[in-house]
């Protein structure tokens, strides 16, 4: 094991003017006019940093998504004069259609936008949020356990979805074209139908005995009760029509009007608790991203309610003096699961929906912080997650996904969006075409119990009415005079460390598909052991890793669904990768 090279002196900066305001939403009907400060904001942070805004344009487009008719969807729009925000809404809707593993009108997520203009960036929170009668302990059974079947299975797992919210919010205030012509694909798609795909086939076997308790999803996904074989097509005639009529009279009809009703008593009738009151009341929220600097380059990412922007903010400003690209291998693997293993145990305390809990973020995306956590790394030592401060008294305790556009004016989208787990909570309301999510279990259901991630959380992310479940997903844009990537990925807890890693390669030069294949390695703190995908470690590296007390487990799993897209601002040249983890993604530059 060689000499740790020793952090170069890194000169003082303190965060850009964004950093006061992080966290802070603007609400509906502010949208206008806070987007206008943003933007003059913006101008002043790129001046500031050197950065130029992009006065040139890719003059290609690049959609990198996890399903190949949701990438065509999108490059439909574009060829229809819809910019990268409209292509948004086709990706995201065709994916509500095809993806109903991972993502859909039952769910949520967070759409990232760079609007190539004026330089304005936003992240559109359509996070889904905890109905009014939420409680602190609704999945605690008499002992006080938590009851995993409730927390994760039928309408009480489920909170109100905020996707439709999103994408009219995004049409209405960012794309070219009617809502309408942006779900034209989707819509077309979920009548025609679509063969089932090696992804959804297995997805679908993990959730059988799950699905086959709730009549109308066993009616919309299996035949006979069973799996369908590849290839058979599976057509959603209710969800086109949910679809058409949110194109032609807005998100009023799914939040207020009948689908809304529809959705309620459905939701009720199955022992959920949803009212009318928790789905009139949902606000699509834009935020400020989470920005920092890492070695010259602009990260810009996803803001509380997701943690997956801070602690990525985090990890960086811990490893940003090292010489990650010359050091050895087992050396680099070292220091990021330390810098892993500091933000994920900051995650576990302090983050949580801003809207609720005063998340410190300007402390925690600060380089003196930042400065104080590398100082307590050892350099050929693992620490030991006890050694932490933290709080006391905690135990040890797939499938959202992810899209990256870039148009050929140099509009950018980044999002991820979520149903939570396999086919979300696996329950349909008869008539909708659609499975709502159990994003309930993103929530600390009791202090320092796990999730279905092994995360664990205390006040910050406890249930209460009307909040965001803290998320780890983490849209990303990182940007140099040079390149500009755009990436991210579904994976639960392990997002966050996916998109670090997909980083820290663009930082080293390679494209896309480098980023999106790379085997991965992850550490959240809690369980303190760093497991890893095989061929992340070379055996040498492993047992460096082991002889410095790291407690690697190598398995088979694989983990994520990453789809990115890079832009040469040198050479011109636009490239797209989609993971090979996947058979159906698909990444096109057109
Ligand atoms: O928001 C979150 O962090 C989770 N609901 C994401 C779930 C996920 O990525 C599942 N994928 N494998």
């Amino acid at each position: 094991m060689g000499e740790i090279p020793s952090p170069d002196r890194r000169r003082d900066r303190v965060n850009g003017p964004f950093a006061a305001r992080m966290g802070l939403a603007a609400r509906r009907g502010g949208v206008a006019l806070a987007g206008v400060a943003r933007a003059a904001a913006l101008g002043v942070l790129l001046l500031a940093s050197g950065i130029a805004l992009a006065a040139d344009r890719p003059g290609k487009a690049a959609i990198a998504s996890a399903h190949y008719l949701a990438t065509e969807a999108g490059h439909e729009v574009l060829a229809a004069g819809g910019n990268a925000f409209d292509a948004a809404i086709a990706v995201s809707a065709t994916l509500a259609v095809v993806e109903q593993t991972s993502s859909g009108i039952g769910g949520g997520g967070f759409w990232l936008l760079h609007r190539a203009e004026d330089g304005f960036e936003v992240m559109v929170d359509g996070r889904e949020q905890a109905p009014a009668a939420a409680t602190r302990d609704m999945y605690l059974d008499a002992d006080g356990k938590v009851n995993r079947d409730l927390a994760v299975n039928g309408p009480l797992a489920a909170a109100i979805p905020g996707e439709v919210a999103a994408l009219a919010h995004i049409a209405e205030h960012y794309g070219r074209l009617p809502l309408a012509a942006s779900l034209a694909p989707a819509v077309r798609i979920a009548r025609e139908g679509f063969p089932v795909y090696t992804k959804f086939h297995e997805m679908l076997g993990w959730s059988l005995p799950h699905i086959k308790r709730w009549p109308a999803a066993s009616e919309a996904f299996l035949v006979g009760g069973e799996v369908p074989p590849m290839g058979h097509v599976i057509t959603l005639p209710d969800l086109a029509v949910v679809l058409e009529r949110v194109g032609a009279e807005g998100p009023g009809v799914f939040y207020e009007g009948d689908i809304a009703r529809q959705l309620v008593e459905g939701v009720r009738a199955a022992g959920g608790i949803w009212t009318m009151e928790d789905m009139a009341a949902y606000e699509v929220v834009e935020r400020e991203p989470i920005r920092t600097e890492y070695n010259g380059y602009e990260l810009v990412t996803a803001s509380p309610p997701s943690s997956g922007g801070v602690a990525i903010a985090q990890m960086l400003n811990i490893l940003e003096p090292f010489p990650l690209a010359e050091m050895d291998r087992a050396q680099r693997a070292h220091l990021v699961v330390e810098a892993m293993r500091r933000a994920y145990r900051d995650r576990t305390l302090y983050l949580g929906d801003p809207d609720f809990y005063p998340v410190p973020v300007e402390r925690l995306t600060s380089p003196y912080y930042a400065a104080g956590l590398r100082a307590g790394i050892h350099p050929e030592k693992a620490t030991s997650s006890d050694m932490l401060p933290g709080n006391d008294g905690f135990r040890e305790g797939d499938d959202t996904t992810h899209f990256s556009i870039l148009d050929a004016e140099g509009n950018m989208v980044t999002a991820t969006l979520t149903v939570n787990l396999a086919f979300g909570n696996r329950f349909m309301v008869p008539g909708t075409g659609f499975v709502l999510n159990n994003e309930m279990d993103d929530f600390s259901a009791k202090e320092g119990v796990p999730n279905a991630f092994g995360l664990i959380g205390f006040d910050a992310n406890a249930i209460e009415p009307r909040k965001r479940p803290l998320s780890s997903m983490s849209p990303t844009i990182i940007r140099g005079e040079d390149k500009v990537g755009i990436l991210g990925t579904p994976g639960g807890s392990r997002i966050i460390t996916m998109v670090l890693l997909g980083i820290l390669d663009f930082m080293e030069g390679n494209d896309p598909e480098h980023w999106v294949s790379l085997p991965r390695f992850h550490h959240q703190y809690v369980p303190d052991h760093v497991s890893a995908e095989r061929g992340a470690f070379t055996e040498d590296e492993l047992a460096a890793l082991r002889a410095m007390g790291h407690d690697v487990q190598v398995s088979d799993r694989q983990w994520g669904n990453m789809h990115g897209v890079l832009w040469n601002r040198e050479s011109g040249a636009v490239s797209a990768g989609s993971d090979p983890r996947s058979d159906a993604g698909l990444a096109t530059v057109r």
